[in-house]
């Protein structure tokens, strides 16, 4: 694997690959590599591409400081994990990298509605903060296909808006959430629970099934509400949102009939650290 710290190493090296024919595939990460991410380098290896994964951790998208410097941080782990992948190309540049003329954002991406649901009403800049560096990582690698995973529901959505109205001609492949054997989303933020809390913490997945399955037999408001109130029964601190909502909008469905396209997606807090997951109904 060759690591590149400057922008213009990179670009000059990926720009002779594809003079070379060769199709690029990548996969920009915040580091502290867990399953979910190996499985998004497999994938695009899987695919013939150049994979590319880069490790950043956009100071842009934490509307939390306290979130930001403790945000795990494991490089030479993370190096050991990509080499056995066989990933073929890591970017790790340094903050000055990724903004040459500071953090400011320069422009407002047009993210409609999605921008202020869920994780955006939340996380106030979040997606701006995502999209501004995402915008910078694909015009550094210019990829043809980026791969994220699931867990990041709304996340993909608004990096789909990106894509259009930017990227026309970089697919995006939305690669199933990786789990646990107890069916806990990988993240990199569980390596702050404790062994008590990566037990609790599958409250979410099993809540999430259980809404499922009673998704004809209760209002869609009450299955939430049980669902919040499990949650927090369990050991939950607090929880941001539990929505049942579209598929391709977020907006809260009404009512659940046999043709919705839905998806049930939580944010919870457990030992102060903020968990997000999602399952398409
Ligand atoms: O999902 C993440 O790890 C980040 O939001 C991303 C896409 C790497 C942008 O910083």
């Amino acid at each position: 694997m060759i690591i590149f710290k400057k922008v213009n190493d990179i670009a000059s090296f990926l720009n002779q690959q594809k003079q070379k024919n060769n199709t690029i595939g990548f996969v920009p990460t915040m580091g502290a590599l867990h399953e979910g991410h190996l499985s998004l380098i497999k994938k695009s290896k899987q695919n013939k591409h150049l994979t590319v994964c880069s490790i950043f951790v956009n100071p842009t998208q934490f509307n939390d400081a306290t979130d930001f410097e403790k945000y795990p941080s494991k490089h030479e782990e993370d190096i050991l994990l990509l080499s056995r992948v066989d990933c073929d190309v890591l970017f790790l540049p340094v903050a000055a990298e990724i903004y040459p003329s500071g953090t400011t954002l320069e422009i407002s991406y047009p993210l409609g509605e999605m921008e202020n649901l869920l994780e955006g009403k939340f996380r106030p800049g979040h997606f701006q903060g995502v999209c501004q560096v995402v915008d910078r990582l694909l015009s550094i690698v210019t990829p043809h296909t980026l791969y994220m995973g699931q867990k990041d529901f709304q996340q993909c959505m608004v990096v789909e808006k990106l894509l259009q109205y930017k990227y026309n001609h970089v697919e995006l492949a939305v690669c199933p959430t990786e789990r646990t054997t107890s069916k806990l989303a990988m993240s990199s933020r569980n390596i702050r629970l404790s062994s008590k809390g990566m037990v609790t913490a599958t409250a979410i997945i099993q809540g999430m099934e259980h809404a499922k399955q009673t998704l004809l037999t209760l209002p869609l408001r009450t299955i939430e509400a049980e669902l919040t109130a499990s949650l927090l029964a369990s050991g939950f601190s607090k929880v941001d949102y539990v929505s049942i909502a579209d598929a391709n909008t977020l907006l809260p469905l009404e009512k659940w009939e046999n043709d919705s396209k839905g998806v049930v997606l939580v944010a919870a807090f457990l030992e102060g650290v903020r968990l997000i997951d999602n399952l398409l109904l």
